[in-house]
């Protein structure tokens, strides 16, 4: 979801407190005793704005209504509106829900709702997509037999895709429709939602229930997710990140990096004061020689088809504390944008864990940078402070593998 940046995020999250949990995991297993006077634990994952959390929380006033979204940009919204319209029934999670049997005990849960779920078109990226089979074993832990899933997705590759999984893992399909508004508006609309059929946009819905059949978490191997691209809204083929490597930084693959740097202005602090790079081999050769020469850092160039992509390092390394800082910095637009940063930056992740035994890593964006954000969050960093000008993440080696485990 792209988002503005929202002022004074964390104050305002402290002001929702009332609908706001910090620590989920400690009502696992008991969310009906925790919150009394309801007779079921219904669950939203990837609320966004919350129009349909709060409608449908209103409308259901005898369902504790939960949920999670890992952006709290959004979540604040949904936040701040369901205080607003005084709704007591729902509460809210900044939780990826890959993190998921964290959560919720077996059967725990009554009704999941996926709604406008993001597509991952790429194929190395579908086990990201929310109905990808890693995704709906969590979900069958977390349902009773009969418990469902309600999905909704304008995307109709995304929605083929879905069916095709749910079927293989042995959900009972039913109200499978491929234009729910068509003969009139049905049921609660979601942020995304409205906006797509304002654009006369046809929205797929399906719901699933858990069956005997229905694969859970304890059914061993996953399936592979071979050729799994989804073709854009517009039939473009994606990028490919095939062919990138990350290797130790050298002094030529360094002057090979500056010598085609081309940095965007507006990722500069003020991007009136932003002046063209321009590449000087004997500054270039001793900014080089004092990264070399700090033991506390590593540094790294990214390849793509072996050319020089990306700039990577891990600075003020401490090995006693198990801590480091992270950066990385793209050639050019034409690399930007395309998910070669995440991709390059995950395998540096990588190695600070499992080769520099690190247990935190932490890095900062500029907070106009949503594209930076939007990246650290896709790796599983989280927000622990902010300024006037700038966003501070961090990342532990736990939350990495969960992420990358979540995933898999
Ligand atoms: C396209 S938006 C849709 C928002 C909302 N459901 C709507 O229909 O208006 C998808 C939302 O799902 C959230 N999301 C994606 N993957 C998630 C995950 N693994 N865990 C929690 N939230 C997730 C995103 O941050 C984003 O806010």
């Amino acid at each position: 979801m792209r988002m503005r940046k929202r002022h004074n995020l964390l104050p305002r999250m402290e002001a929702c407190a009332a609908v706001l949990i910090e620590n989920g995991a400690e009502h696992r297993g008991r969310w009906l005793q925790d919150f009394p006077g309801y007779d079921r634990v219904w669950l939203e994952i990837g609320c966004g704005k919350g129009r349909f959390t709060v409608e449908t929380a209103k409308q259901n006033p005898d369902a504790l209504f939960v949920a999670i979204e890992k952006v709290p940009d959004a979540m604040i919204l949904a936040m701040e509106r369901a205080q607003r319209e005084g709704v007591e029934n729902v509460r809210f999670l900044d939780f990826d829900a890959a993190r998921l049997p964290e959560l919720f005990a077996p059967g725990e849960l009554g009704r999941i709702y996926l709604n406008f779920s993001d597509p991952w078109p790429k194929s190395r990226d579908a086990k990201f997509r929310l109905t990808a089979p890693n995704f709906l074993r969590r979900y069958a832990d977390a349902l009773p037999l009969g418990g469902e899933i309600h999905f909704k997705t304008d995307n109709t590759p995304l929605f083929n895709w879905s069916l095709e999984q749910f079927e293989a893992e042995g959900w009972e399909l039913d109200e499978v429709k491929n234009d729910l508004h068509g003969a009139g508006t049905v049921g609660v609309m979601t942020d995304y939602e409205e906006k797509f059929v304002a654009e006369g946009l046809k929205i797929n819905r399906l719901v699933a229930a858990r069956t005997e059949a229905t694969r859970t978490t304890a059914d061993g191997e996953l399936p592979r997710l071979r050729n799994a691209a989804l073709a854009d809204a517009r039939g473009r083929k994606l990028p490919s990140s095939e062919g990138l490597r990350l290797t130790e930084s050298t002094p030529a693959l360094s002057h090979a990096f500056f010598r085609e740097l081309k940095q965007a202005p507006e990722l500069f602090e003020r991007p009136e004061d932003f002046t063209p790079f321009v590449y000087d081999a004997q500054r270039v050769e001793a900014f080089c020689a004092a990264r070399r020469a700090d033991p506390k850092r590593r540094q790294f160039a990214l390849l793509l088809d072996g050319e020089v992509i990306g700039d990577l390092g891990l600075k003020r390394i401490d090995r006693e504390a198990k801590t480091a800082e992270a950066e990385i910095c793209l050639k050019n637009d034409a690399c930007r944008n395309r998910g070669y940063g995440t991709a390059g930056l995950r395998l540096m992740l990588e190695k600070g864990f499992a080769e520099l035994g690190l247990e935190q890593i932490e890095a900062d964006t500029l907070s106009a940078n949503t594209r930076s954000q939007r990246m650290l969050k896709k790796l599983g960093f989280r927000l622990v402070r902010e300024d006037e000008s700038r966003r501070y993440y961090r990342l532990t080696r736990a939350d990495f593998r969960a992420r990358q485990e979540g995933i898999r």
